[in-house]
């Protein structure tokens, strides 16, 4: 793998001339951020050597580098998933891919069913922790020391100073922000009424099908992490909760503005 990972840095690399610090990676309808890049470069994924292509509807699938907040960043609109059929290796390949760049800070975004009754629709949350219920690891086997230690330290999975950056910034702009534990699960399907309330039992305040294996492949690396929900649906004891992709993806179009603010004045002030 570290062969594969250095030949899709290596073809990168050729297509730019700053080294990005900052990646991000773009979840559900979270496209825009890349449009608020100053691009330097934009590069499909099918055009880097040993890149996962997405197959999902809303996901377009391309890496887009250049300014943002002052910075050189490099963006992944598009991500694949473990649901799609890729293994865990493939799901995290960008972010190994970013890290053999430069990048040191890692932004991830998703969409995520709300499970703390306090949460609305719209509403953004900041990911303090989270639970992994993938039924794979990313980091089974054997172990590339090239790449990170066997057994990761996961006692601050997000970044403490850029977790209190991003409330300090949502203040300034008087924007509301939950703080809560993700609870990533491989999907498709959404949860049914029983294990929504389970998942709110033992921890939850979000559900998604995304950024845990990116975490964890990042904290391998030695990379710092930022991750942020919309929560696009709920899943409240007591409550019928219906979802659709459609929902999910309005909800997360709609509330997407106020994530891309947020995070652009975080990479300006980091
Ligand atoms: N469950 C799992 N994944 C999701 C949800 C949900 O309710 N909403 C958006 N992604």
């Amino acid at each position: 793998m570290y062969e594969q990972i250095h030949e899709a840095a290596t073809y990168i690399r050729s297509k730019i001339s700053n080294t990005p610090t900052v990646g991000v990676i773009l979840g559900s309808g979270l496209g825009s951020l890349a449009d608020a890049i100053e691009p330097e470069a934009e590069i499909p994924y099918h055009d880097i050597p040993n890149f996962p292509v997405s197959t999902v509807q809303g996901h377009s699938g391309k890496m887009v580098i250049g300014k943002l907040g002052g910075k050189t960043v490099v963006v992944m609109a598009g991500r694949t998933h473990y649901y799609e059929g890729y293994t865990m290796q493939e799901v995290t390949f960008p972010v190994r891919v970013m890290k053999a760049i430069g990048v040191e800070a890692l932004f991830l975004s998703n969409a995520a069913g709300g499970m703390n009754p306090s949460y609305k629709i719209g509403d953004i949350m900041l990911i303090k922790d989270h639970i992994n219920l993938f039924p794979e690891h990313p980091l089974r086997g054997p172990n590339d020391e090239r790449l990170g230690t066997r057994f990761p330290d996961m006692s601050e999975p997000y970044d403490h100073k850029l977790l209190a950056l991003a409330k300090e910034i949502a203040q300034k702009q008087s924007l509301p922000v939950q703080t809560g534990v993700y609870i990533g699960l491989q999907g498709p399907t959404f949860e049914t009424p029983a294990e929504y309330t389970w998942l709110r039992i033992i921890g939850g305040d979000a559900v998604g099908m995304s950024t845990v294996p990116e975490n964890i492949v990042a904290k391998h690396g030695g990379m710092r992490v930022f991750a942020a929900s919309i929560i696009t649906d709920l899943g409240i004891t007591g409550q019928v909760n219906t979802v659709s992709h459609e929902e999910v993806l309005a909800a997360a179009n709609e509330a997407a503005p106020k994530l891309c603010t947020l995070v652009s004045a975080m990479i300006a002030e980091m």
